[in-house]
């Protein structure tokens, strides 16, 4: 089984904190973008089943949705995709319509991610979002009205204002399936960035945001929803099928500006960055080293329930000193040959991570 990933380098406007490779531009560029993406797809060529697809950006929901729908409709005709494959566009409220929302189900989507970040409408203006939290639960009520059942909304951990266990709750009311909850990133060169260091914006410290994340959890899990991933939460069978493939280290095809592609095993290749480039079809092709993939493998692994089989790796992690001590204390389990991290470590993640690779 295969993913496709295809991305939609356009928004309405930048929101102060996000450094994504997104630009705010005409229809023109637009279409001339559309016409190189789907030459992309139309020359490429693979044979393995695909039972996931994801439109992200940007926005994809930004543009026409001609272009949207036309760009899947080649997918389904250039790939063998499978009935059930989860099909996935990502929409920002403040351009998700009746007529855009229609014309995806027909297509053929069947899931959709809200960026909806907050319910408190100052935190928002906070960050240059465009939408309200009225406009955000009402494109959630029309993607359900035209018959969405899976539906994601990602939120944003450490703004100032709001509280992003009563957002999920809401949000959950409102029939979401799925929830992401990312810690917001300071990026260079963004505005946030700019406003952090002058001290116009104050973000939550680390302990308060650790203080909500854990409060996020035990409200999701008591309501159902599990934790997959260290950010993601979802009801059974909810789970994104899509994050799923990237974390277990399977194959994916990238189409568009800027996007990676690997092969499952060795090799990455990337789409060149700046649109005259991609437009050239030129591509840098990386081939992993063992110790790099081991890393990959641990790093995905741990971060979700998913783990890592240690039949995956080229070397004896089982025979580390630094694996058996996590283990004997209760850090990582192991079942059979699979590893996970205990979910208590989710939020230090990051230092076992370093801790058993730092060896290799
Ligand atoms: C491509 S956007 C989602 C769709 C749409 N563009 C929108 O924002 O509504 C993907 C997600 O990335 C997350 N994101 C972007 N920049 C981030 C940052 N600096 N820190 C944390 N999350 C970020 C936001 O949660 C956002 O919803
Ligand atoms: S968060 Fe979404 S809408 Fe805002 S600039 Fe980034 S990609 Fe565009």
């Amino acid at each position: 089984m295969m993913g496709i990933y295809v991305h939609i380098p356009f928004c309405d406007s930048k929101c102060a904190y996000c450094a994504f490779a997104s630009f705010v531009v005409s229809n023109q560029i637009k279409r001339e973008y559309f016409d190189h993406l789907q030459a992309e797809i139309a020359t490429s060529h693979e044979n393995d089943k695909v039972d996931s697809i994801y439109f992200g950006g940007g926005t994809p929901s930004s543009v026409d949705s001609e272009f949207i729908v036309s760009t899947l409709k080649l997918i389904k005709e250039k790939f063998d995709v499978t009935k059930d494959a989860e099909i996935t566009i990502e929409c920002n409220p403040c351009s998700t319509t009746k007529q855009k929302l229609e014309a995806y189900k027909k297509a053929g989507f069947n899931r959709i991610s809200f960026g909806v970040q907050s319910l408190d409408d100052d935190a928002l203006s906070l960050i240059g979002r465009r939408h309200t939290s009225a406009q955000a639960m009402q494109a959630i009520a029309l993607a359900r009205e035209v018959g969405f059942e899976n539906i994601s909304a990602d939120l944003l951990l450490s703004l100032p204002q709001g509280d992003v266990t009563s957002d999920a709750q809401k949000l959950i009311e409102s029939g979401v399936k799925h929830i992401s909850a990312y810690m917001i990133q300071i990026e260079d060169g963004t505005p946030l960035k700019r406003k952090v260091e002058s001290g116009e914006i104050k973000l939550k410290d680390e302990d308060q945001t650790v203080d909500d994340y854990q409060k996020l959890t035990s409200f999701l899990q008591k309501n159902g929803l599990n934790r997959y991933e260290i950010s993601n939460f979802a009801y059974s069978g909810s789970e994104s099928r899509h994050n799923s493939h990237y974390w277990t280290g399977e194959k994916y095809l990238g189409f568009g500006l800027g996007v990676h592609s690997f092969d499952g095993k060795f090799i990455r290749q990337a789409n060149a960055c700046n649109f005259a480039d991609y437009y050239a079809g030129k591509k840098t092709c990386e081939s992993l080293s063992p110790k790099e993939r081991d890393e990959e493998i641990i790093m995905l692994g741990l971060r979700c329930k998913y783990g890592f089989d240690l039949k995956k790796l080229s070397f004896d992690l089982a025979s580390q000193p630094e694996f058996n001590k996590l283990l004997k204390q209760n850090v990582l389990n192991l079942q059979g040959t699979k590893v996970t991290l205990n979910p208590d470590f989710y939020p230090v993640s990051n230092s076992v991570i370093i801790n058993l690779t730092k060896n290799f």
